[in-house]
C-alpha cells in the first residue's frame, strides 16, 4: 500500500516537472513612463502562463510541495481558498494529476474566474463572507477526507526563492542586457504575500541593492499590519472590514505568508486609482489587464517619485499579473463602478497629474519601513 502510494507520488512529481519543461517563461516588456526622465519600466507579463496568472507559478510550486510532504495521493480532493486566480491554477495542476478539486472563493467572485476554474474541471464553492474561506476550507477537506493546500500559509514556503527560476530569478536575468540591469525597485502588491517575501528574499540572498515596494488595495489589513511591524509592535491580529475590491490582492487579516521584514515600502492606494492605472496601462499595451496590476503601477509612480527626490536614475520592474479579460462584468463594465460609487473621471485625472511627474498625495508617499 505505502510503496503504490510512493510509485503514484513519484509518477505525479514526473508529470508537474514534465509540464514546466514543455513551458516557456513569461515576457518582460518596457512601458514608457514619460513624466519621469531617467526611469526606465519594465512590466513582467504574468498573464502569458497558461492559466493567464502570476498564480501558475504558485500552483506548481504548492502541489510540488504537497506532493514532497506526503500530502497528495491517488483520488485525493484537493481544497483551496482564493480569490479566483489561484484556483485555476490549481484546478490546472489537479487536472493534470487526475484529482479531484474544488475552489472556496467569495461569491463576488467574477464569473469569468469561475467559468475557467469549470473549464479546468474544478468545483466552486462560494462563501458570502471573505472572512469564512479559511474555516469552509478546513471543513471541506475534513468531509471529503482531502487535502487543503492553504496558500496562505504557504505561499512564502513553498517557492524556492534562492532560484529555480522563481519570479526574481527570472526577472534579474531578464534585465541582464538592459541600461540598469540591476532594479532600483521591484514593486508588487500582497494577496497571500508570498512574491513579496520571494523578491525580498532573493535581492539579500543575491546581495542586489533592489528594493522591494508593496503597495496594498483599500480594503485590506496589511499596510496597517506593516506599519506596526515596522513600530516594532505586534500585527498578526490586525484586520480590515469587508473582502477587497481589487480582485487577488488585499485582505481582511494579515496573512501568515506576509513577511513585513522582506519588503523595504508599503503604500496603501485608493481603489479608483487602481482602476483608473489599470486602464491606463491596458491603453499604453493595447490590451486589457487585471486591477492589481493597476495597484501595482501606481506602486511605481510612487517609486519613481522617489527616485526623482533621491537624485536616482535607474530602472523599476512590476508585475503584470493577470489579463483584464477574466473582469469584463467588473472593472471594464460603467455600471460596476456606479454601483459602487467609485469615481473614474476623478480618477483619471489624479493620475494624469501624477504620470506627468506631479507631487503623490500624502497616502502615496512611501513609508519609509525598516
Ligand atoms: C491577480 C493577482 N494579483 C496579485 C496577487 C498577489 O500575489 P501574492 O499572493 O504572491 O501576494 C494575486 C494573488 O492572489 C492575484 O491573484
Amino acid at each position: 500500500m505505502k510503496s503504490s502510494r510512493r510509485e503514484w507520488t513519484k509518477h505525479a512529481v514526473m508529470v508537474v516537472e514534465a509540464d514546466f519543461n514543455r513551458s516557456a517563461d513569461t515576457h518582460l516588456i518596457p512601458l514608457p513612463l514619460p513624466g519621469f526622465p531617467g526611469v526606465d519600466l519594465y512590466l513582467k507579463d504574468e498573464s502569458s502562463h497558461p492559466t493567464g496568472s502570476l498564480k501558475h507559478r504558485l500552483a506548481r510550486s504548492l502541489f510540488l510541495y504537497a506532493l514532497a510532504n506526503g500530502w497528495l495521493h491517488e483520488g485525493c480532493t484537493v481544497i483551496e481558498a482564493s480569490s479566483g486566480s489561484t484556483a485555476i491554477s490549481e484546478a490546472y495542476f489537479a487536472r493534470l494529476l487526475g484529482l479531484p478539486f474544488i475552489a472556496v472563493m467569495p461569491s463576488g467572485t467574477s464569473p469569468e474566474k469561475i467559468a475557467a476554474i469549470q473549464f479546468h474541471g474544478g468545483r466552486c464553492h462560494l462563501v458570502e463572507n471573505a472572512s469564512d474561506l479559511h474555516a469552509t476550507s478546513v471543513l471541506l477537506a475534513r468531509q471529503t477526507g482531502g487535502h487543503f493546500m492553504d496558500q496562505f500559509t504557504y505561499a512564502e514556503r513553498a517557492t524556492d526563492w534562492r532560484a529555480n527560476n522563481n519570479i526574481a530569478e527570472s526577472i534579474f536575468r531578464q534585465m541582464e542586457a538592459e541600461p540598469y540591469p540591476i532594479p532600483a525597485w521591484i514593486v508588487c502588491s500582497p494577496g497571500t504575500g508570498g512574491t513579496a517575501a520571494t523578491l525580498g528574499r532573493y535581492v539579500r540572498y543575491r546581495g542586489h541593492d533592489t528594493r522591494i515596494l508593496c503597495a496594498d488595495p483599500e480594503i485590506s489589513a496589511f499596510f496597517d499590519g506593516y506599519r506596526a511591524a515596522m513600530a516594532g509592535g505586534s500585527y498578526r491580529d490586525v484586520t480590515a472590514c469587508g473582502g477587497s475590491r481589487v480582485e487577488g490582492i488585499g485582505r481582511p487579516r494579515v496573512e501568515s505568508s506576509f513577511l513585513p521584514d522582506c519588503i523595504d515600502a508599503m503604500i496603501k492606494v485608493p481603489d479608483a486609482l487602481s482602476f483608473a492605472a489599470m486602464r491606463h496601462v491596458g491603453g499604453v499595451l493595447g490590451r486589457r489587464v487585471g486591477g492589481s496590476t493597476g495597484t501595482n503601477f501606481i506602486g511605481v509612480l510612487a517609486a519613481a517619485h522617489r527616485m526623482r527626490v533621491e537624485g536616482l536614475r535607474g530602472s523599476i520592474v512590476t508585475i503584470l499579473c493577470d489579463t483584464g479579460d477574466r473582469y469584463t462584468h467588473s472593472y471594464y463594465n460603467p455600471g460596476w463602478y456606479q454601483e459602487r460609487g467609485i469615481p473614474r473621471v476623478e480618477a483619471d485625472q489624479a493620475l494624469a497629474a501624477l504620470l506627468a511627474g506631479g507631487e503623490p498625495p500624502p497616502f502615496l508617499k512611501n513609508d519609509p519601513g525598516p
